[in-house]
């Protein structure tokens, strides 16, 4: 054990954007140890992880971070230099239909990870971070024009928006209150490989695929700010490393998309990717109920992170687009194995009654 110069957890390790910070982690530095503390609901997946769970320095480990005994056990065991949190639950639709499973894991589960690092860094907080990964949805929803900036104040409307600004409230509050070193991130949309099929893109990836509808929400005019998912892994290795404990910073790709343009790229991506006529796929669009409460529109302002840590996104949109059609189109049996048992019935109740 002593090899190692860092023992750090990432919960949600084994979802769409855990798993790609925990590959950055273990690949770029070999001299820390990487606990992935994940629940595996039907959002974690093992298989995220399958080309890289062999490395020395990568631990798994089966707990909820609801359960008090089990964080405890955990933080005894491996006496955390860091915590990279991710785990949530992440999608809008299924907040509205449960929104007291997003109160539970992303209020109750963050205030029991603070409290147990509070307990175990109480001694010595040098060289400790707590890393809160959240979301620009904290901000409420921006009319036609404008920016979320760090300052923009907390005006959340989903129950998934208003719990992770709780759980923000929570991480600041330790900070301030008992000088726990913590910092926040609160970044737009992300897309690429391993997204769950629940999400826009890869919803659609799958959907075009099996010539089935297209729901898209209301008109359509909803606009999203997308950011490469390697990208968004990559500013939280800058900020876990050269942020300052008790900042936010604003991750965000500077690439707006209303949802209905997005489809049609997709759909054009498609149809050549598949040998179908021009056109055919966007066929398959159909037009259904809005969501409740739907935020017109996300954009980040990622001037402080990109001026002060030296941060910006790599990828343009269309070839990382193009990256993940083609992630799906290779890996149809992670599509079949995620997608089995629990999904069918999530997309009936989602989008069959709609
Ligand atoms: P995801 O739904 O794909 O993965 C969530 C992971 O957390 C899963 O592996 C799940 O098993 C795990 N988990 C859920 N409840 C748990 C519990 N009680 N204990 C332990 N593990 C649990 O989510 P994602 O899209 O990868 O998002 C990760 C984080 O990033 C979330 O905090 C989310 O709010 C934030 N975020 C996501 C986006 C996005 O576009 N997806 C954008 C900004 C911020
Ligand atoms: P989503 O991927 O759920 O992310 P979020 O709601 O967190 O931004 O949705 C992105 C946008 O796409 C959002 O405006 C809702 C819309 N949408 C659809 O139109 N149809 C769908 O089937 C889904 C899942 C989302």
């Amino acid at each position: 054990m002593a090899q190692y110069i860092k023992t750090i957890a990432v919960t949600g390790g084994a979802g769409f954007i855990g798993s790609h910070v925990i590959r950055l982690f273990v690949t770029k530095y070999p001299a820390y140890r990487i606990v992935n503390i994940d629940a595996l609901t039907y959002a974690g997946n093992l298989e995220n992880l399958r080309d890289i769970d062999r490395l020395p320095n990568y631990i798994f480990e089966h707990a909820d971070i609801c359960n008090e005994q089990q964080m405890d056990q955990l933080f005894g065991k491996y006496a955390f230099d860091g915590v990279i949190h991710l785990a949530a639950e992440s999608h809008v639709d299924r907040s509205i239909m449960d929104p007291l499973a997003f109160v539970k894991t992303n209020v109750l589960g963050t205030a029991v990870l603070l409290n147990t690092c509070r307990k175990y860094w109480n001694d010595d907080y040098s060289n400790k971070l707590f890393y809160h990964v959240s979301t620009d949805e904290v901000y409420g929803s921006l009319g036609e024009t404008g920016f979320f900036t760090e300052e923009t104040p907390y005006d959340p409307r989903s129950p998934y928006s208003a719990s992770k600004a709780s759980s923000d409230h929570m991480v600041m509050a330790y900070y301030h209150t008992y000088t726990l070193p913590a910092v926040i991130s609160n970044c737009s949309n992300n897309y690429g490989s391993h997204h769950f099929p629940e999400k826009l893109i890869p919803l659609m990836i799958n959907n075009i695929k099996n010539n089935k509808p297209l729901p898209v929400y209301g008109k359509g005019e909803n606009v999203r700010d997308w950011l490469w998912v390697e990208d968004h892994a990559r500013a939280i290795d800058t900020i876990f490393h050269k942020g300052r404990a008790g900042e936010t910073y604003n991750i965000g790709g500077y690439n707006e998309w209303k949802n209905i343009d997005l489809v049609k790229l997709l759909c054009a991506i498609m149809d050549t990717k598949l040998g179908r006529p021009k056109g055919e796929s966007e066929k398959l669009i159909t037009y259904v109920k809005d969501r409740s409460g739907h935020d017109l529109r996300y954009a980040i302002d990622a001037t402080k992170l990109n001026n002060e840590l030296g941060w910006k996104p790599s990828l343009q949109f269309e070839e990382g687009l193009e990256k993940t059609v083609n992630w799906y189109l290779q890996n149809q049996e992670w599509i079949n194995h995620v997608t089995s048992g629990q999904y069918q019935q999530f997309y009936a109740d989602q989008y069959v009654k709609r």
